[in-house]
């Protein structure tokens, strides 16, 4: 395996850094604070191509593969978690789910959008009572012959009130099992489909986390991805990849903290030195580096697994069940740091080490990813 990353791979990842700090870093503590979605931010990012990175160009796309994927989400979520977990979803979920499954027809009429951005999607299996447990699909498709009627509750959606295009997973046939479930495309604006209020949240506050109620929503048989009762294998298929992108998060957050704590310890004075010369300091800064170096390592072995059609199930949950934790690690103890100043919002610790947090719970919890690995491990 070779790392050497390409003069492309070098170029995204420099676009990508050049972005974030030109357009991200200024005003993220507000948005973060009042819960902003960073609308223009994210419109800017798909003129880009930021959002649907790996779609073919035939379909509006950059072509490229999962290591620039991974180059630019971990310089993005440096910066600002809220903008890149709307690219993950975008570039991982919405667009590889349709690219990957959906028909020709399908692609023609919504990713072509999605992956330049003109709109968004967004990504829908979690509900009330299935979170984890995600075969226990409340929400119902029940077939009416020419169309669906989706009825039910889907909760926690990212891009929730921004999305045009949401991708639903729901229960067709109980009798079936996870086998009787399928994945529908659903528009904005359907005849009963209602976007619930925004979540005020712990971390990534400028993302857009709702709930979503159907009652007797008509979607079109046409909307369904691949054949009846697919539904189940298109999320979990689907979420493999997702997960490369939340390891790629989660590096970035703990990235961004390292290299703050760095500047800091080279910058603040106590008794009479930089807090850099304390031994103290610099293990915590050789940890974090060390770590961070790790689960890059790890982020890169499952994109290149995922270029090269290897098995990615297990090295995609192993980054990031590895990258999270390193980035709630890291950003602690990059406050930590900082001391008192790490505590307050203009120094961005405090920032990062509660949007860390969500990388350890969504697209599978760290609880999922090791029950992944241990399935693999043992089959
Ligand atoms: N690819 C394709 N098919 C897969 C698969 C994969 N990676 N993993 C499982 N399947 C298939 C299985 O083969 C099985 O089908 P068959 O019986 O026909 O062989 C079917 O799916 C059911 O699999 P399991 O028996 O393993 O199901 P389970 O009930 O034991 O659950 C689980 C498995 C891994 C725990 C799964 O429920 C899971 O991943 N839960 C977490 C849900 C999750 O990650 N949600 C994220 C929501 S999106 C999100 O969070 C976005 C965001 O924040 C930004
Ligand atoms: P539960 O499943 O109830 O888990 C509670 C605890 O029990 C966890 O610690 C879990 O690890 C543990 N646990 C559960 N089962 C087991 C087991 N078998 N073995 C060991 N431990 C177990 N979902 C979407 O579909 N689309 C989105 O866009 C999306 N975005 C999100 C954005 C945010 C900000 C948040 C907070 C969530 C988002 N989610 C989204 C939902 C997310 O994927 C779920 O919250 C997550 O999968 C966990 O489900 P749950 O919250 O129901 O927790």
């Amino acid at each position: 395996m070779n790392f050497q990353l390409t003069e492309e791979h070098l170029a995204v990842q420099e676009a990508a850094r050049e972005f974030a700090q030109t357009e991200l870093l200024p005003g993220v503590i507000e948005r973060d604070e009042h819960q902003k979605f960073p609308a223009e931010q994210i419109k800017k990012m798909g003129e880009l191509g930021f959002l649907g990175m790996m779609v073919d160009p035939k379909y509006g796309g950059g072509g490229m593969d999962t290591i620039s994927y991974v180059l630019a989400m971990e310089e993005i979520s440096k910066i600002d978690a809220s903008a890149s977990v709307v690219m993950s979803v975008n570039n991982s979920l919405v667009c590889w789910g349709l690219e990957k499954y959906g028909n020709e027809e399908q692609k023609q009429k919504y990713l072509t959008r999605l992956a330049t951005g003109e709109i968004i999607g967004a990504f829908c299996l979690s509900e009330p009572e299935a979170g984890s447990d995600a075969t226990s699909q409340r929400t119902t498709a029940v077939d009416m012959g020419d169309h669906y009627l989706l009825n039910g509750t889907k909760n926690w959606i990212t891009n929730g009130s921004t999305a045009s295009v949401y991708l639903v997973i729901a229960q067709t046939d109980v009798a079936k099992g996870h086998r009787g479930i399928n994945a529908l495309i659903v528009e904005r604006g359907m005849e009963g489909f209602e976007i619930g209020p925004k979540e005020n949240k712990l971390g990534i506050r400028g993302s857009d986390t709702h709930s979503l109620m159907f009652t007797d929503v008509k979607v079109p048989k046409e909307n369904r991805i691949g054949e009846d009762g697919f539904g189940f294998k298109f999320a979990m298929s689907t979420l493999s990849g997702g997960r490369i992108g939340i390891a790629s998060q989660a590096l970035g957050i703990a990235s961004g903290a390292y290299e703050l704590a760095v500047k800091y310890a080279k910058e603040r004075k106590a008794f009479g030195v930089e807090i850099a010369k304390h031994q103290a300091i610099q293990f915590k800064l050789a940890d974090m580096a060390t770590n961070i170096e790790a689960a890059r390592l790890l982020c890169l072995q499952a994109a290149y697994d995922k270029d090269t059609h290897a098995d990615y199930g297990k090295s995609g949950a192993m980054a990031k069940l590895f990258a999270s934790k390193v980035a709630m690690d890291t950003t602690i103890e990059a406050v930590q740091v900082h001391g008192g100043y790490g505590f307050v919002k203009e120094y961005h610790v405090e920032r990062l080490m509660r949007d860390a947090k969500i990388t350890q719970i969504y697209e599978g919890t760290s609880e999922i990813q090791k029950i992944v690995i241990s399935r693999e491990l043992l089959k």
